[in-house]
């Protein structure tokens, strides 16, 4: 019989730990959707002791996804596991994910512990979080550089209390596929009960070889629990990318002769919903979700994939989301045609009034261009529920003035807390210009860190995508905004990221 690869996806934990990319409790829970709509087995939705807001995004998405488990990370105390247990109330299926550092590195210099004590807690941990929940997974972080007897003894004893699922990272990027793959193999040959639970892989990436490394575990080791993200997004060079593990192991079903539960047709729309939320925008040649992934340049492959597609692609745009017509809509597409590409696309919005919202959008995008791309209705919908009426600065008009030898000007009228204000500044070009007129009333002291265009569609009459990332005593936090015209989506990137710095609660101790 075929075994199950369970798909756990921590781009809401792990992967809003990368600087910049935390998310508001409303921008999780659309997420969260998305991924149940991929049908990932586990959404790990956040780290509830670490703030209000995650435990908060955590309790929301518990109660909304009824069709993946939701789970919540906690260090290995009690404070932490009644925390993410109290999180999770109202889950259809909860799990607590409880952590511990096992490598002799980090037990002396980060937690500054005898191995008897990490041994001790760890046990403790997991028989508390059996008290609260049936599904509880233990992970060893740095288990990788982890002494093996040490690690065979505390997974034996945390399967003994009654840990469901045993993960052994490799917190820091420093496995070979290889190596990584016999490691799990060996560690699992050595645990006595090791049959009693699920095994599983989390790897980061800062050799490059995250899902590498994810894969050898899979087919050398035999877990059967890949962690993964969406865009491999993640702290430093990021987590395991989930496109490619899953696409891995679908495409190359003869080799891993695994299943996989989720439908793939969800992995462009929720490729474009984590980079529009976070403003991580996905480089073109990236495996899958990449605007390249499926483009043929040159004239000999474009030859062959118009004979025979699977001269030289060995998987289906449409499988991963891609729509096999690309240009889809224009300005005389009535609302069904435009409900069923929504439908296709796999962002249906739930009630009608969000699709008539949607539509009045992509009515007034069709009126200034002539052709409409699944990249501008995707854009369209991630935007839709910025829900600006709840937003402190939003964007009334603007009009700048720019001339050969002349210095630009700018004018963009906002409202802040719903009091209309008009800024006027100039600066080194129409861009900079608008962002000073902000800045006139905005008074944020943050620091531009980040600014970046990126056409969202082919052409010179594409939509920009820009992306800012400001920093302000200590956080840093991404805007986004999308308009045809990029000085227009600058000012509105800067006013998200503004409004991110406003509202978002700082996270305390975020580790892993
Ligand atoms: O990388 C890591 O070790 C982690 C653990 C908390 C699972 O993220
Ligand atoms: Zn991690």
């Amino acid at each position: 019989m075929t075994d199950q690869l369970i798909i756990f996806d921590t781009t809401l934990r792990d992967g809003e730990q990368s600087p910049g990319a935390s998310m508001t409790r409303d921008e999780k829970l659309r997420i969260a959707r998305q991924l149940e709509r991929l049908k990932v087995d586990v959404i790990e939705a956040g780290f509830a002791a670490s703030s209000q807001g995650d435990f908060e995004a955590i309790h929301t998405i518990a109660r909304a996804v009824r069709d993946s488990t939701v789970c919540s990370l906690s260090r290995a105390n009690e404070h932490d596991i009644n925390l993410a247990a109290d999180a999770l109330q109202g889950a259809q299926r909860a799990r607590i994910h409880t952590f511990i550092a096992t490598s002799a590195l980090h037990i002396e210099k980060k937690l500054r512990m005898t191995p008897d004590l990490v041994f001790e807690q760890a046990k403790s941990a997991v028989r508390l979080a059996r008290n609260r929940v049936a599904d509880v997974e233990f992970s060893a972080e740095d288990a990788y550089r982890s002494d093996e007897d040490f690690l065979c003894q505390i997974i034996e004893a945390v399967i003994k209390e009654g840990a469901t699922t045993v993960n052994l990272p490799d917190t820091v990027g420093y496995a070979i596929p290889e190596l990584y793959g016999a490691f799990i193999k060996n560690i699992r040959t050595r645990v006595p009960n090791s049959d009693l639970a699920i095994w599983s892989v989390h790897c980061h990436n800062d050799l490059g070889m995250a899902v590498a490394n994810s894969l050898a575990g899979v087919k050398i080791g035999g877990a059967r629990q890949v962690e993964c993200t969406i865009n491999g997004l993640g702290e430093r060079a990021g987590n395991c990318s989930l496109e490619e593990v899953v696409m891995a192991v679908k495409t190359r079903r003869d080799y891993f002769d695994l299943n996989v539960r989720l439908d793939t047709t969800q992995i462009l729309a929720a490729s474009r919903l984590v980079s529009q939320t976070t403003g991580f925008v996905v480089q073109p040649n990236k495996a899958v979700v990449g605007a390249n992934a499926f483009a043929h340049a040159s004239g000999i492959h474009q030859d062959g994939v118009l004979k025979a597609r699977d001269t030289y692609e060995i998987m289906r745009a449409e499988d991963v989301g891609w729509s096999a017509n690309k240009i889809i809509l224009g300005k005389l597409s009535g609302r069904n045609a435009f409900k069923q590409r929504l439908s296709d696309l796999g962002v249906m919005p739930k009630s009608e009034a969000d699709v008539n919202l949607a539509f009045a959008k992509f009515k007034e995008l069709a009126d200034r261009k002539s052709e409409v791309f699944d990249e501008d209705i995707l854009t369209l919908v991630c935007d839709d529920g910025t829900a600006p009426g709840q937003d402190h600065y939003v964007l009334v008009s603007m009009k700048q003035h720019s001339e050969t030898g002349e210095m630009p000007q700018a004018s963009v009228v906002f409202t802040m807390n719903g009091l209309e204000v008009t800024g006027t500044a100039c600066g080194n070009g129409p861009v900079d210009a608008s962002l000073k007129a902000i800045e006139v009333h905005a008074h944020s002291g943050a620091e531009l860190v980040l600014y970046s265009v990126n056409a969202i569609s082919g052409s010179t009459e594409s939509q920009g995508e820009v992306t800012v990332r400001l920093q302000s005593k200590g956080r840093v936090v991404n805007g986004v905004g999308a308009d045809l015209d990029i000085v227009v989506a600058s000012a509105k990137a800067y006013l998200s990221a503004l409004n991110k710095l406003h509202t978002k609660p700082d996270h305390v101790a975020a580790q892993g």
